[in-house]
């Protein structure tokens, strides 16, 4: 036994649990309103943030403590500070770099463990629809700011030729959208194009066509149930998958549903999560949150379907260009990419 090797260890699964620990407070800290209070990063004590928002003194002094001890806050005489890049970060839901709100993935995970439990112990599959109702709320908070932030100032200009066909006016489906996020988006961008999205996911559904609604492009951007297998169209200019077609059982099929629903000369976008074609190459601060969460989601998720392949959030780009060139596709390539994301190009 390597006495130096168990301390190392052991001071990172204290880290680690602090970490744990921490997500939990970040998570009240954004329900309560006490980041988007500090936003501007003015000093507070903790009775005027409690005052402010309406908490007891006592617990806020422990949860600035607690962001303070975390590298998470400053403070100087009694006074705490939420830093510029901080608020950027957990306060600032515009921000390309707002996590705040995807925390609640991770704490759908732990609401869930029983359910992975027998999962693990079972046949492997957890479906979406199955997990806390935090996933989804949590899931469309955690990919929004991507969105909003490169759907339409990167990914789509580096495929080839979409954005004149999106200004010109295209038909467009977005499969597995979820709570519509990247829908809306684009339809709010390209007002001449039409978007279908399309979830086997009834309830995300519902809440998808509110946000078009609330988004004010109902009239270009609706919603309707179906699987990636057996959506309706066979004219559309281009077919999106944002971070789901590795959750799906049959993401060949997918695909091949995909090449003859869509115009001869049209594209798939494919966004996926980032990854490295080995584990070797995956073992970064990046792979280990999405290994850890493809566990508890995405693979359960696959392997509750027909066909059950489980890519796993790490698939990586090799493996996802087996799956295109198995459904038929001619060209398929690596259109663009960031820290958390592959963008990738499909055409017939
Ligand atoms: C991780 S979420 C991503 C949601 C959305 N695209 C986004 O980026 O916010 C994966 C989505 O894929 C959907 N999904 C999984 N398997 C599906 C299938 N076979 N057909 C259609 N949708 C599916 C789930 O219901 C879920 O909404």
């Amino acid at each position: 036994m390597d006495e130096a090797k168990l301390n190392d260890f052991m001071g990172k699964l204290v880290s680690d649990m602090g970490a744990a620990a921490m997500l939990a407070n970040v998570i009240l800290g954004d329900e309560l309103g006490l980041y988007k209070a500090m936003a501007d990063s003015r000093p507070v004590t903790p009775q005027t943030l409690a005052a402010q928002t309406g908490c007891h003194p006592r617990l806020i002094r422990e949860w600035l403590n607690a962001h303070v001890a975390s590298g998470y806050m400053e403070h100087h005489d009694g006074h705490f500070v939420l830093p510029e890049e901080q608020a950027l970060a957990l306060a600032i839901e515009d921000s390309p770099v707002y996590v705040a709100g995807g925390m609640m993935v991770v704490a759908s995970m732990f609401h869930d463990k029983d359910k992975l439990v027998a999962a693990m112990r079972g046949d492997g599959g957890l479906a979406w629809g199955d997990h806390h109702p935090c996933m989804f709320s949590g899931t469309e908070r955690f990919f929004r700011p991507g969105y909003k932030s490169f759907l339409v100032a990167q990914w789509l200009p580096a495929l080839d030729g979409v954005v004149d066909k999106l200004n010109a006016g295209a038909q467009v489906a977005d499969i597995g959208c979820g709570h519509g996020a990247s829908t809306v988006v684009m339809a709010q961008a390209f007002p001449a194009s039409r978007f279908t999205g399309f979830d086997y996911h009834a309830p995300s559904i519902a809440t998808a066509t509110q946000r078009a609604n609330e988004g004010g492009v109902d009239d270009r951007a609706r919603f309707a149930q179906a699987t990636a297998k057996d959506f309706p169209g066979t004219d559309y200019d281009l077919i999106c998958y944002f971070d789901c077609l590795h959750d799906m059982g049959d993401p060949v099929g997918a695909a091949q549903h995909a090449y003859q629903a869509l115009k001869p000369d049209g594209t798939v976008l494919l966004v996926e999560p980032f990854a490295n074609d080995t584990l070797d190459e995956n073992i970064n601060p990046v792979g280990r949150l999405f290994y850890a969460a493809s566990t508890f989601i995405c693979t359960p998720n696959s392997l509750s379907q027909e066909v059950g392949l489980g890519l796993g959030a790490q698939a990586g780009e090799a493996r996802l260009r087996e799956v295109f060139e198995a459904a038929g596709f001619r060209s398929f390539r690596r259109a663009t990419q960031t820290p958390f994301n592959l963008i990738l190009e499909a055409r017939r």
